[in-house]
């Protein structure tokens, strides 16, 4: 009956009356799809009609046993998981076309079936001629991966229960078809159901499953916002066309940190692990520029340092540019700000750019003043000595924030080769006895003593 129908948009969860293009709540369009009742018939009217099972009730002492993992020998793979992979979980992998989502799996499947994991690898975009190929380009033609080209959910479902794999991958969910529901393959409603019916198979039958996820212009992956929270873990693969760093980033993870990254590095034959990111980053470096600034981060668990670049020229524009890779816009803005009010360093009718070299990018605060750093060093034509690291945190005041994990940042860089950190207070004595420590109070302070006083 008509109005037992109720619409729910599927990128904000606001209910509706009746359906329509455009989702009054969030303003996305396509979104709003038909929620069916939990059972077809009469008694499914009211809850209250059929009484339920009684739910099984503990307490927060009692431990669940931890979930089985298993590794994949991939060390950048497994600590993304979390330290693995575990048993009757739901995955998703998401990065744009061509970034190598495919290569990464297939490499992954491979590692998984040497250790004895059994794997099936469904692919819904290409044949299985196609994979094959990129297996035998990758040496992977002997490794026992279970290979289908197929896109119709019910019979990789049946597949999948007869053949009992450990572990199954699904590469797109953009490509599957679910029968039961009227759409097109790729639309809001198809990729909600194919999600959904493979999620609960695989809690039911205690078997991972790997979804791979497109991801639309703006960054996100395409489909429902529903899907990212079915999933147990929620895997972006990134990188920059044109350069050859992969970066595995888990955003979502219940069985493991979130924001843990894994380096790869794309090759003629496929994936290769980066074990010493930091190295790697640096490695492009040139000689010593004004704008150029490494700052020590941590991605994660671990410490990464990469240059910060940013260019300052006369702008022709009335509204001089701002442009950011790697970084956000709205933290560059503050930034400039700051240099402006606090340190009399003004930006006025000058262009803008910052880049995070390498393709990395950055969501930490602690890069503030290595950003800092290179917009004043690129302005003032001086360069910043190239045997040294900054971090810190720069509040609207123009004071200087700790950050977390001062210690980390210093050792890594005395790793390779630095002398000198110009960071926010005086980290515990012993922390890296091999560098020379600036510790600076506040933004004015840190320009005059970098770049003279003003
Ligand atoms: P692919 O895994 O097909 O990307 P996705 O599944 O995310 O769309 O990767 C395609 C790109 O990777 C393609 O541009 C070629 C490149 N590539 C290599 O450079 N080396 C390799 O060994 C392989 C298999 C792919
Ligand atoms: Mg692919």
């Amino acid at each position: 009956m008509a109005k037992d129908l109720s619409f729910t948009c599927s990128e904000c969860g606001a209910v509706h009356s009746k359906w329509s293009g455009r989702c009054d709540a969030c303003g996305a369009w396509n979104t709003i799809v038909e929620d069916r009742p939990l059972a077809a018939g009469p008694a499914a009217k009211s809850l209250g009609a059929r009484r339920g099972a009684a739910v099984h009730l503990t307490d927060l002492a009692t431990q669940e046993a931890e979930p089985p993992r298993t590794l994949s020998g991939v060390t950048e793979l497994d600590r993304v998981l979390g330290g693995g992979l575990v048993q009757a979980s739901a995955l998703l992998v998401g990065g744009d076309p061509g970034i190598g989502k495919s290569t990464l799996l297939l490499q992954a499947a491979a590692r998984f079936a040497r250790n004895g994991i059994k794997v099936i690898y469904v692919s819904g975009e290409e044949s299985a001629a196609q994979v094959q190929m990129r297996a035998r380009r990758l040496g992977l033609e002997k490794s026992p991966v279970r290979l289908a080209a197929e896109t119709n959910l019910r019979d990789i479902l049946t597949t999948l229960e007869t053949e009992k794999p450990d572990l199954a991958i699904i590469d797109s969910i953009q490509t599957m078809w679910a029968d039961h529901v009227e759409a097109a393959p790729g639309s809001v409603a198809q990729v909600r159901a194919c999600a959904h019916e493979l999620t609960q198979f695989a809690k039911r039958r205690t078997m991972a499953v790997v979804m791979v996820g497109h991801v639309t212009k703006e960054g996100t992956l395409a489909g429902p916002r529903v899907v990212e929270h079915m999933v147990d873990t929620v895997l972006y693969f990134e990188g920059e066309r044109g350069h050859q760093f992969r970066i595995l980033r888990a955003v979502k993870n219940r069985f493991g940190p979130a924001d843990e990254i894994g380096v790869f590095e794309m090759t003629g034959r496929g994936l290769a692990e980066v074990k010493n990111p930091s190295a790697l980053f640096l490695s492009e470096r040139g000689k010593p520029a004004p704008g150029s600034v490494v700052f020590a981060g941590i991605e994660g668990t671990r410490p990464m340092l990469c240059e910060i670049q940013a260019l300052v020229a006369l702008s022709p524009l009335g509204t001089p540019r701002r442009s950011v890779v790697g970084w956000d816009g709205g933290r560059l803005a503050m930034i400039l700000a700051v240099l402006e009010s606090r340190c009399g360093v003004a930006f006025t009718g000058l262009d803008v750019y910052l880049n995070v070299a390498g393709g990395l990018r950055i969501s930490e605060p602690a890069a503030d003043l290595a950003v800092a750093a290179a917009l004043v060093s690129a302005r003032e034509d001086a360069t910043i000595p190239p045997d040294c690291v900054v971090f810190g945190e720069i509040s609207l005041s123009g004071a200087l924030r700790p950050v977390v994990q001062a210690e980390n940042r210093l050792k890594e860089a005395q790793k390779l080769g630095f002398t000198t950190a110009i960071v926010p207070h005086q980290p515990k004595p012993g922390a890296a006895s091999g560098l020379t420590l600036r510790a600076l109070q506040d933004l004015p302070g840190f320009v005059n003593e970098v770049f003279g006083p003003r």
